[in-house]
Parts: structure tokens; sequence; C-alpha cells
């Protein structure tokens, strides 16, 4: 703030606040201070009004908000450039500094018990109760936005409660996308097969589902397509390969959906799905118990 806004704030702050208490000493000088039967001489439809003081505790209250607001005024920032006295704040309060203040304190509070359970296998973490209710914690503030509450995902973002997994479902691989992100690459494939290609391609996919597809589709032209275009990602079976993150495409789980049109779309236009990176954001520790809570979605107690 330049110092001629600086000076308005804080000409203009103090003299509302010198107004205001003049305002309320002032009006109560003169009147009694005891109460009568007297009133003020104006009548609105019958109605009077008695001439009495102000409440004692009500005027209290008003001198009670001024001397808040002169304290509040001196500890925090607020009179312009006067960055405030609050002890423990070197320098003024702010709210980074406040913010800041509580992850650090946190952090003393629970980086043992994090560092304790880092300690751990994953395996081990997963069968821990404790551990799996921060865990679930840090999910719900952390991931749910995109896996959904019950981490079972939604059109684009993955079921991590189920058995299939795109890139790998073993304790360290789950912490690896997790630390490092996962991007997906999915070339489109509309200039490569044309529209009729595209429609049998289509067509062999979903019949690997054993879904019914719409007349006019030639599965034979289909699976060529597939064997030379396709099998190098998705492989020969089909089965997919997590290496590439390419999901299994005959095993009914569909990421973007299962309608000829979803899968039509998937394959003319292609699909860059994206895990962001968690490392420097929540760090080795938390992920660790994430992954050990994503682990224990699909494994172990909640199966039984
Ligand atoms: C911005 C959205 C977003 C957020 C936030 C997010 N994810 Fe993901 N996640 C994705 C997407 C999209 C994929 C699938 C990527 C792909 O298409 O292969 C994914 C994939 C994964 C996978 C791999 C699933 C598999 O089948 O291999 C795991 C595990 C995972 N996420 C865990 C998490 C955890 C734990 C968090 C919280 C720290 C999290 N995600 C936060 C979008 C998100
Ligand atoms: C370069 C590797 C690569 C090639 C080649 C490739 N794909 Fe993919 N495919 C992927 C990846 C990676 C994904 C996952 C995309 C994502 O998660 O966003 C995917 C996703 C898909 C999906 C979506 C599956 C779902 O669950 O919704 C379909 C369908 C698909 N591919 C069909 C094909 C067909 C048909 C071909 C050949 C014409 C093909 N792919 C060639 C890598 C490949």
């Amino acid at each position: 703030m330049t110092s001629f806004w600086s000076w308005y704030v804080v000409i203009l702050t103090t003299g509302t606040l010198l107004a205001l208490t003049w305002l309320i000493f002032a009006t109560r000088k003169g009147q009694r201070s005891d109460t009568t039967d007297q009133t003020v001489g104006h009548v609105y439809d019958g109605i009077e009004e008695y001439d009495n003081p102000l409440p004692r505790w009500w005027f209290m209250l008003f001198v009670g908000t001024i001397i808040f607001a002169v304290g509040y005024l001196v500890l925090y920032p607020g009179m312009g450039n006067w960055k405030g006295i609050l002890p423990g704040y070197d320098g003024g309060w702010t709210s980074t500094k406040q913010y800041e203040r509580e992850i650090t304190k946190a952090d003393d509070k629970y980086g043992p018990i994090f560092s304790k359970y880092a300690a751990m296998s994953i395996e081990e973490v997963a069968k821990d109760e404790q551990a799996l209710k921060m865990g679930g914690r840090l999910f719900a503030s952390n991931c749910s936005v995109c896996h959904g509450s019950d981490a079972k995902g939604s059109h684009g973002f993955p079921n991590l409660t189920d058995n299939d997994w795109i890139w790998g479902g073993d304790t360290e691989t789950i912490k690896l996308t997790i630390m490092k992100g996962r991007n997906a690459a999915m070339p489109g494939w509309e200039a490569a097969l044309g529209n009729d290609g595209i429609k049998n391609v289509t067509g062999y996919v979903r019949s690997l589902s054993g879904l019914k597809n719409p007349e006019g589709v030639d599965l034979e032209a289909g699976q060529k397509s597939f064997n030379t275009m396709c099998v190098a990602c998705h492989g020969a079976d089909a089965k997919g390969n997590p290496m590439l993150g390419a999901p299994n495409l005959s095993d009914r789980i569909w990421l973007y959906g299962s309608s000829f049109a979803q899968v039509q779309q998937t394959i003319r236009h292609g699909r860059n799905g994206q895990m962001p990176a968690q490392e420097d954001f929540l760090g080795n520790d938390k992920v660790h118990l994430l992954a050990a809570y994503v682990y224990s979605l699909s494994h172990g107690a909640k199966d039984q």
C-alpha cells in the first residue's frame, strides 16, 4: 500500500472510532440516570416513548466494542501499513504465517506417526486400523474429488476398489502411481482408419466384452485392424499392458463408457487420462499411507 492510502485508512479508521466514542458519551451526558415514567413527548399511532437512559449493560457493551476494536487494531494488521504486534508472529500476523504455523504444529504432532507407518511395509500398514483411518481422511481430502468419496471412480476416473488395475495393483506400483502420477496416451485413429475402419474396430473391441453391435459392422475387418494397430499397446489377447497404462479391453470394465458411441469416440479421438503426481505436495510418508489405504480397498479386511 502506498503511504497515501495507508494514511487514508489510518485517518478514516481513527476518525470513525473517535467520533463513535464521542457520540456514545455525548448522548449519555445530561440524561437522568434513573428510570422514570416521563415520556419524550412524541406520540406515533398512540405509541409513546419513555425518556430513559440506555441500560447500563447496553452502554458498557458499546464501550466494550470500542476497546476491542482498539486492541484488535494494535495486535493485527488493519491500520494501513501497520503490521500489528501479535506475540509469536515475528514482524506481525499474516494468514500465511498462521497457516504455516498450524502445518508445522500438525507435522510435529503427526509426523512421528506418519514416519512410523512409512517404515512398515504397505501390506502391514494396510492391516492397521488406525493407519487406514488416517489414510481414509487423506483420501477424502486429496483424492475423492476425482475418484469419488467411495473410491469407485466415474467416467475417466478409475475405480480403485476393484481388482482391475490399469497401471498395476501391487503395493509398490500403487505407491509409484500416486508419487509420480501417470499420463496415459491413447492415440486417435481417425486419420489412419477412416469412418468405416473406426466403426469396425469399435465393434470388434466391444465384441470382446460380449457386447452387441449395431448392424453393418464388419468384425473380421475390425479384428484385422486391431491386430495391426492396437496389439502393440493392448496386446494380442487385448488384455492390456500396465507398463503403458493400456487397459484390458476384454474385461467388461470401461473407463470411458461401453456404448458404441463412447467406445467409438475413444478410438476416433484418443484419450489422455492424467493422474497428478503427489510426491511434491504430500510427500513420501503420506503417500505411503495412501497407497496402503488404496491397496486395502480391494484386499483384506474390507472384502470379508
Ligand atoms: C485430478 C484428478 C485426480 C486426482 C486428484 C487423483 N487422481 Fe488418481 N487418477 C486420476 C486419473 C484420471 C487416473 C487414470 C489415469 C489413466 O487414464 O490411466 C488415476 C489413476 C489412479 C490410480 C491407478 C489406478 C489403476 O487402475 O492403475 C491410482 C492408484 C490413483 N489414481 C490413486 C489416487 C490417489 C491415492 C489420489 C489422492 C492422492 C488420487 N489418485 C488423486 C485422476 C486423479
Ligand atoms: C500407443 C499405445 C496404444 C495404442 C497403439 C492403442 N491404444 Fe488404446 N489405449 C491406450 C491407453 C494408454 C489407453 C488408456 C487411456 C486413458 O487412460 O486415458 C487406451 C484406451 C483405450 C480404450 C478405452 C478403454 C476404456 O476402458 O474405456 C479403448 C476402447 C482403446 N484404447 C482401443 C484401442 C484401439 C481399438 C486401438 C487400435 C486402433 C488402440 N486402442 C491402440 C494405448 C494405446
